[in-house]
């Protein structure tokens, strides 16, 4: 059951509540923010784009190790062939506000997803209202509960299959928003 959102709209000077299942902005983790997750932020922003859905969309790495780097260049390379285009992202590192300032935080891999949940970990009790947080196939009805696998140590077989899999679980999160 998809989670709800609340939503501000002022209409006619009166500031109105209303709950929607589409989150306002999502964030998409992986270990270095150079392959996986910059994918994977391209890929939804056009399908939400297409979608007619109002979503921001941005991607982070839980590591620290290729911050302000581009995304890998074969990442680069297997993404444009789709036609997505990623050169122009920056990789950065995962942050405490990032559970203050999105809706919803999806983790390529359950490593990425326990080492996200400790950190929300630490700011539960101090905090509330922080971002829901969830594995990033977890909607998809052919790779749901799988792992994005990590294809930094393999070839373009491994890069191309991080596309197929990311469209995929992409399209299931904005199928069930749109389905309700
Ligand atoms: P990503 O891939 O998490 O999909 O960006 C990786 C990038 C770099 C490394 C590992 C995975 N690395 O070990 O440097």
């Amino acid at each position: 059951m998809p989670v709800s959102y609340s939503m501000f709209f002022v209409i006619q000077g009166h500031i109105m509540l209303m709950k929607t299942c589409t989150p306002s902005s999502v964030l998409l983790v992986c270990l270095g923010n150079i392959c996986r997750s910059p994918t994977a932020e391209e890929v939804f922003r056009q399908q939400a784009a297409i979608a007619g859905l109002s979503i921001k969309v941005d991607s982070a790495g839980t590591s620290d190790s290729h911050i302000g780097h581009a995304p890998d260049t074969r990442s680069q390379r297997h993404a444009k062939a789709h036609g997505y285009k990623i050169n122009k992202l920056v990789a950065r590192q995962v942050s405490a506000d990032d559970f203050r300032n999105f809706d919803l935080i999806l983790a390529m891999d359950t490593q990425n997803l326990a080492d996200l949940q400790a950190i929300k970990d630490s700011l539960i009790g101090t905090e509330d209202n922080l971002a829901k947080l969830a594995l990033f196939s977890e909607e998809d009805p052919t790779y749901g509960g799988d792992d994005v696998p990590d294809p930094y140590k393999g070839d373009g077989d491994d890069f191309e299959e991080v596309i197929e899999r990311i469209e995929s679980s992409a399209q299931a999160w904005i199928e069930s928003w749109k389905a309700c």
